[in-house]
């Protein structure tokens, strides 16, 4: 059985937004872990964040407008820049002189890298975070280059519901059921081992022993994949067949308690793949979704509270989750370094 209270988890980096959806000289409105969020990006291209909600009376700065250098609010025209440092309040006139820079506006340290943005998201009640020494999860091989393939669906469920599915090993032949995957195969038993790895675990290096259809278009070579999960809700998967190699990125942002945004990215750096795109992009749709429908369906049950249970081994992977999450969340409260509680291990299931 489980009891883990839903809590989100603070002081670490969450996925923000694919970066080529936010332009220069734009701005977006979001909201991550329950708090309202403005993302800009200056016309030099400089991403920056704020907490949407004007010192002075609480308009959102999203109402307002952006230059491209500074954001001006919408009700009384206070403007602020990039580090949300107010630099000018029209009202006042000439001898009434007044320390604007007071006046600040939350900022969220974010940053860009493969193509995404991530934002840092400190505890609720600092103004001013330090550039956390936190390292980004990144996608291997692949180096500063942006993705090929994207794809976001919001799941009506609180974040935890989304991210144990990303681990889930029993789930996929009874919810991703289509003929270019995998259609009443019968289930095989599958041993991986384990490996601890900065705030997450990784399934080893390994040959996959029920190949899914789609892989086939890679032609020979036994495909291989490795798979890490991190904190705060980030998949990585590496998979080789033959000479190609492709990674998919999959993260999982609170927005509320109800409400969780899934990114899937897929790199790669084989030419006649982004000739396929227009058909592999409504099939990727097409798989998270079906672990959106399911989750939509767990809701239902949720309603009525009831106690979860994990099994071993299937279950072991989300079980570590908590684990993981709990760590995270103590050491970052005593202020002590964190201390992976997943260990070396070798876990078997059928599936
Ligand atoms: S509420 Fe924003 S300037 Fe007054
Ligand atoms: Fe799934």
């Amino acid at each position: 059985m489980t009891d883990n209270k839903n809590f989100f988890l603070r002081n670490i980096w969450y996925y923000a937004l694919p970066g080529e959806q936010l332009k220069p000289g734009a701005m977006v409105a979001k909201k991550f872990l329950g708090e309202p969020v403005l993302l800009a990006r200056t016309r030099e291209g400089k991403v920056f964040a704020l907490r949407d909600i004007c010192p002075h009376r609480a308009v959102p700065l999203s109402c307002g407008r952006f230059d491209g250098n500074e954001v001006e609010c919408c009700y009384h025209g206070w403007r602020f820049d990039s580090n949300g440092r107010c630099t000018d309040i029209p009202a006042l006139v000439e001898d009434q002189e007044l320390d604007f820079s007071r006046f600040r506006v939350k900022q969220y340290p974010v940053r860009e890298l493969q193509g995404n943005l991530w934002i840092y998201m400190a505890d609720k009640d600092k103004v001013d975070s330090p550039t956390p020494e936190m390292e980004i999860p990144q996608v291997p091989y692949f180096g500063d280059r942006t993705y090929n393939l994207l794809q976001m669906l919001n799941f009506p469920c609180f974040v935890d519901h989304a991210v144990v599915g990303l681990m889930d090993p029993a789930h996929s032949p009874y919810v991703h059921r289509a003929w270019w995957w995998q259609l009443n195969r019968p289930l095989v038993e599958e041993i991986k081992t384990f490996d601890p790895s900065p705030y997450g675990f990784t399934m080893r290096r390994h040959k996959i022993p029920a190949v899914p259809r789609a892989y086939r278009i890679f032609g020979g070579g036994e495909p291989e994949t490795e798979i890490a999960f991190y904190l705060p809700g980030v998949r990585i998967e590496h998979l080789i067949v033959g000479k190609h190699h492709v990674c998919n990125l999959t993260a999982v942002t609170p927005i509320s308690e109800t409400e969780t945004e899934v990114h899937t990215m897929l790199y790669w750096h084989t030419p006649w793949l982004n000739l396929l795109k227009p058909f592999i992009q409504p099939l990727a749709r097409n798989f998270l979704d079906q672990d959106r429908q399911v989750v939509i369906k767990q809701q239902i049950g949720l309603q009525y509270n009831p106690s979860l249970m994990l099994i071993k081994d299937a279950d072991t992977q989300a079980r570590w989750y908590y684990q993981v999450k709990t760590e995270f969340a103590r050491a970052t409260t005593e202020g002590r370094p964190f201390v992976n509680p997943v260990k070396e291990q070798v876990l078997r299931w059928r599936s």
